[in-house]
């Protein structure tokens, strides 16, 4: 990994030197995976639950027992290209050796259809599934899992955006993707995901494959106090202030998500040695200002009365009561079962999310920018 060059990483994970807290998140995975138990971690957008899962394997890795496998379905459409991406992240870890691609490696992905192709502009091998499988998706991901359990060290998955197979087509995903853990059961899986009401639903409904299959982990924001003595650090290191007061600002701002946060200490360490509070608005004024084509592509997407709830959402937040007259009144939103309907809708997009009582805008910038119109 190269070093960033600003310590407030907004990509991915780099390393634990860039990474704030999180230790008692850590430990309780750590616990987990110990005791074989496989995990759901879940929480709303952007609090960081794909750098912890890289955070967690690098602590895994680095104890030398374990070996990890990550996989992102976000991309994916269907069964078969899940398989791929399993397929994918198995060839990258383990089919590379010194004299060229592991003959074990090319049989397994020969077996399940898998063919390696070399991307004629960059000389790189790339894996496609080949369009005559003769395996059904159940048959291929059990000679998959074959091969991970013959594996000596104990191999820990994990599958974020998992809520994605929801979207598959014509297959029964979910079942099929159940099995496929109940027949590795010394594989540990740890299934993560950005829709957090999807992937509740997934593991707590009693109809569902997965229901209490694995132990729900939900993610909150890290706490002020460990992100100041991140921030203040990162500051001190490089000769740089910022004070206590304006790093709870931003905290606050941001609603203590994860991104926000990096997003804007990314930028005050760019373009100050000593920040004040009117470097914080400034970059936070910036931030939205570039923002500003996509979120005026929401009002676009919605109707007139979901747009006006969704903005009103945004200047009440937290919004205790969204059906009352003082709110429905000052807004101008009209009969209170319009707006539940329109609710209703902002809630399944995840637009609007509830959380312990209270209505939000999910996304903390978006939130931000409607309150200002
Ligand atoms: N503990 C941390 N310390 C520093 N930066 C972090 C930490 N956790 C996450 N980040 C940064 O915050 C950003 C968002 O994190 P991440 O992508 O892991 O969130 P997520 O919950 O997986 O988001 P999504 O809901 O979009 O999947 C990333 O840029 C990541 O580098
Ligand atoms: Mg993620």
């Amino acid at each position: 990994m190269k070093e960033p060059f600003n310590p407030f990483v907004i990509n991915t994970y780099q390393g634990k030197e860039y990474f704030c807290d999180r230790e008692n998140d850590l430990k309780k995975l750590i616990s987990h995976i110990e005791n074989d138990r496989n995990v759901v971690l879940y929480a709303w957008r952007r609090l960081g639950k794909s750098a912890l899962i890289h955070r967690l394997f690098d602590e895994l890795e680095s104890s030398n027992n374990y070996e990890t496998l990550y996989i992102d379905l976000l991309a994916t459409q269907n069964i078969d290209e899940a398989i791929q991406s399993i397929s994918a992240a198995i060839y990258e870890k383990y089919g590379k050796t010194s004299k060229g691609i592991s003959a074990s490696i090319q049989k397994l992905l020969a077996s399940i259809g898998a063919t390696i192709s070399f991307n004629p502009m960059s000389g790189t091998p790339e894996l496609t599934l080949g369009i005559n499988k003769s395996k059904q998706p159940h048959q291929s991901l059990a000679s998959l899992g074959e091969f991970l359990i013959a594996r000596k060290k104990r191999i820990v998955i994990a599958i974020d955006e998992f809520q994605q197979i929801n979207d598959y087509e014509g297959t029964k995903a979910e079942a099929i993707f159940r099995s496929w853990v109940q027949q590795i059961p010394d594989v540990r899986f740890i299934f993560s995901g950005s829709h957090r009401t999807l992937m509740e639903a997934m593991f707590t409904e009693k109809k569902r494959p997965f229901y209490q299959s694995s132990m729900l982990e939900s993610l909150q924001p890290i706490p002020l106090e460990a992100y100041s003595q991140f921030i203040t650090q990162q500051f001190q290191a490089a000769k740089k202030v910022i004070d206590l007061d304006t790093i709870e600002k931003i905290y606050t701002w941001s609603r203590g998500q994860t991104y926000t946060i990096q997003l804007v200490c990314n930028h005050l360490f760019a373009n100050y040695k000593k920040v004040t509070k009117k470097d914080v608005d400034t970059v936070l004024n910036q931030i939205l200002v570039q923002q500003q084509a996509i979120y005026a592509n929401f009002q676009k997407m919605l109707t007139r009365t979901q747009w006006n709830v969704f903005r009103a959402v945004a200047k009440e937040e937290p919004l205790k009561n969204p059906l009352s007259k003082d709110f429905l009144q000052k807004h101008n939103l009209g009969a209170a079962s319009t707006v539940s309907t329109s609710l209703k809708a902002l809630e399944k997009l995840e637009l609007v999310i509830k959380d312990e009582g209270n209505y939000l805008v999910h996304e903390v910038q978006l939130a931000r920018w409607m309150a200002k119109l």
